[in-house]
């Protein structure tokens, strides 16, 4: 059985809650345009494809889950009502503000821990499952390709990895002939990580914008 079915709050105050995290979103955006890669937190369907690879325990020791770039929790949602009693979820999240509304969100997740942290400063642990929400077209190729090279480190044979880009990045970054070049070496690297790990890709178009997501296994 999956523990974290939660009991659900009354529908008032879940929509306050969930256009307050909009805003929330949003401003950390304003403050942040780069790390966020986005004014609105993902879709119920573009998270429930990102959890999808999340299967049942049928181990005493559970399974260990990192969910990279929580925002709002609109992925960490999902992961929890997919965790079994002995699984672990670690969420990493850069900003300070994003992590407070985090705590308070999953508090009574026992086995929820968020680390407010760089991906890029955590411990190389093995888990069986990564979670990115990573906007890797936002950052320089440096970076995503440091990131994937950590990704992989923490995978184990079994482990998967699953992110999410948007849809028609050249079309919408046209214009700017120089972001377009980086983007490609962005893609270049995507492609030899997709090339050197397992991958498969899915398009979810209920989200804004839409979406395709990855699966890598090793
Ligand atoms: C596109 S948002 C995704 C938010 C949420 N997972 C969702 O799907 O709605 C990317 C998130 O990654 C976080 N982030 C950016 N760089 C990071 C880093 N180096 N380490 C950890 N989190 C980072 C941002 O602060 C932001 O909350």
């Amino acid at each position: 059985m999956h523990i974290n079915q939660a009991v659900e709050a009354p529908y008032f105050p879940r929509v306050v809650e969930a256009v307050r995290e909009k805003l929330v979103f949003l401003i950390g955006f304003f403050r942040n345009p780069t790390a966020m890669g986005s004014i609105f937190p993902s879709s119920e369907a573009l998270t429930n494809k990102l959890v999808k690879p999340i299967k049942l325990s049928n181990t005493p020791t559970g399974r260990r889950y990192l969910e990279v770039g929580a925002g709002t929790g609109a992925v960490t949602e999902s992961m929890v009502k997919k965790l079994s009693r002995s699984d672990r979820l670690d969420v990493v999240e850069i900003d300070p503000t994003l992590c407070s509304l985090l705590r308070k969100k999953f508090r009574n997740y026992s086995n929820v821990r968020i680390i407010e942290a760089s991906v890029m400063d955590l411990k190389e642990i093995p888990y069986d499952g990564i979670v990115s929400s990573l906007p890797f077209n936002q950052f320089d190729a440096k970076f995503v390709q440091q990131v994937f090279d950590k990704y992989r480190k923490m995978m184990k044979e079994s482990s998967f990895l699953t992110y999410y880009e948007y849809k028609y990045p050249r079309f919408l970054d046209k214009i700017f002939l120089e972001r377009n070049r980086r983007l490609e070496e962005i893609y270049q690297l995507k492609k030899a990580v997709g090339d050197l790990l397992k991958e498969e890709k899915e398009s979810v178009w209920f989200n804004f914008p839409p979406a395709n997501v990855r699966y890598l296994t090793k």
